[in-house]
């Protein structure tokens, strides 16, 4: 009979992205840190260019302590670390970066913290006594991450120090039953977590550092930082509108914007006719919303190659059908005696329904 082995007491979840380099450093890193503790490692990569989850292969051939989940056609750091951490079936799930920025001597110290029973969530802190942030890039990302902090913590409900954390552990089960409530887009799944609990998790700060990046690059860009805006707008709205409407109603707003910029100049510069410049001002407008709804609402689905331009094409359509219900309705409620800015708002509101309700499933294909 083959010899069973039980399921580790950790799983330390890697979500990673062009990190190959990085991959053998960290595992043996993660041997010495974790000596005499039941461990695996699980690599969530996103299909990178570079190879790494072929590198992560690699290293589980002679190791069946370090295992790999390679998603094809998905993109993003949260819902990486969901489906790692749901992969696990041992005591405790950590999750850490995959770019030896985080150090991993602060697993142990953790997971003694989680024994104890007494506490539901550790997190490596750079803001304690003991931590340190001085890996950040620059100036900038000094700005970032501290706005950040100061505004996550106006709606948390435990005190966190370091909420944009990306290095925390906590017990597999409650994790399970925390995924329910997970956004899982951007960055922020420790913010989510902690959100997303019916009742205040009980919180142990570790002190930690960030060291600087030595191989490879940062991926958290502008999207990222509005995608951590929408989730905080999704908490505080109670879940009530999809986060993914709010933003379809955003970037649509936007794009009346710069419809209405691109008719004035055009009726300064040119002698159109008025319907010729309106139909131009239209198209801009709706490649405009297409480009920005792509790489934003939809950012985890996006499309490329010749699969935008089909996409493209679709929402043209889907929005010019949503334009002529939105003109149509507005009109049938004026003509019953509806006062013009009740019926034209609720015309536009049904517009955007509709463009949003049928975009999401024909263009972009909400799973
Ligand atoms: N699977 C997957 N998919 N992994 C990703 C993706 C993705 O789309 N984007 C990033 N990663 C992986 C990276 O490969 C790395 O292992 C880890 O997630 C962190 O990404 P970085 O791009 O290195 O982020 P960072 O160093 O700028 O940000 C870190 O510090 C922030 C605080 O300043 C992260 O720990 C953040 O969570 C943290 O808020
Ligand atoms: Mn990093």
């Amino acid at each position: 009979m083959m010899d069973r082995m039980p399921a580790p007491e950790l799983t330390v979840v890697v979500p990673c992205y062009n990190e190959r380099p990085n991959v053998a450093p960290m595992i043996a890193k993660l041997d010495a840190a974790l000596a005499g503790i039941a461990w695996e490692v699980v690599y969530v990569d996103d299909n990178s260019p570079d190879g790494t989850a072929a590198e992560v292969r690699r290293i589980a051939q002679t190791d069946a302590r370090v295992r790999c989940i390679r998603r094809v056609g998905r993109r993003g750091l949260a819902s990486a670390v969901i489906e790692g951490a749901l992969s696990s079936s041992a005591a405790y799930v950590a999750v850490i970066d995959g770019d030896l920025q985080h150090d991993e001597t602060r697993l142990p110290v953790m997971l003694a913290a989680l024994r104890t029973g007494e506490v539901d969530l550790a997190v490596a802190s750079r803001h304690v006594e003991g931590g340190d942030n001085a890996g950040l890039a620059n100036q900038w990302r000094h700005f970032l991450s501290d706005g950040g902090i100061w505004l996550a913590q106006r709606f948390l409900p435990v005190r966190l120090t370091d909420p944009m954390s990306g290095f925390f552990m906590l017990p597999r089960p409650l994790f399970e039953e925390l995924a329910h409530g997970l956004n899982g887009q951007g960055f922020k799944i420790l913010l989510d977590l902690v959100l997303s609990s019916p009742a205040p998790l009980r919180v142990r700060e570790v002190p930690a550092t960030f060291s600087e990046r030595i191989a490879g690059e940062s991926k958290l860009d502008a999207l990222v930082m509005i995608q951590f805006g929408g989730l905080l707008l999704d908490k505080i709205c109670g879940g009530l509108l999809p986060l993914r409407f709010i933003s379809f109603g955003l970037v649509g707003g936007l794009g009346i914007l710069i419809h209405l910029a691109i008719l004035a100049s055009l009726r300064q510069t040119t002698g159109l006719e008025f319907e010729v410049e309106q139909a131009i001002a239209t198209v801009f407008a709706m490649i405009f919303n297409f480009k920005l709804n792509n790489s934003i609402t939809y950012r985890d689905q996006r499309l490329r190659g010749p699969r935008l331009w089909r996409g493209l094409l679709l929402f043209m359509l889907v929005c010019g059908v949503g334009a002529i219900a939105n003109i149509g309705i507005a009109n049938v409620l004026y003509e019953s005696h509806t006062n013009w800015t009740a019926a034209g708002a609720i015309g536009a509101l049904i517009g955007v329904v509709w463009n949003y309700a049928v975009s999401s499933t024909l263009v972009w294909r909400a799973r």
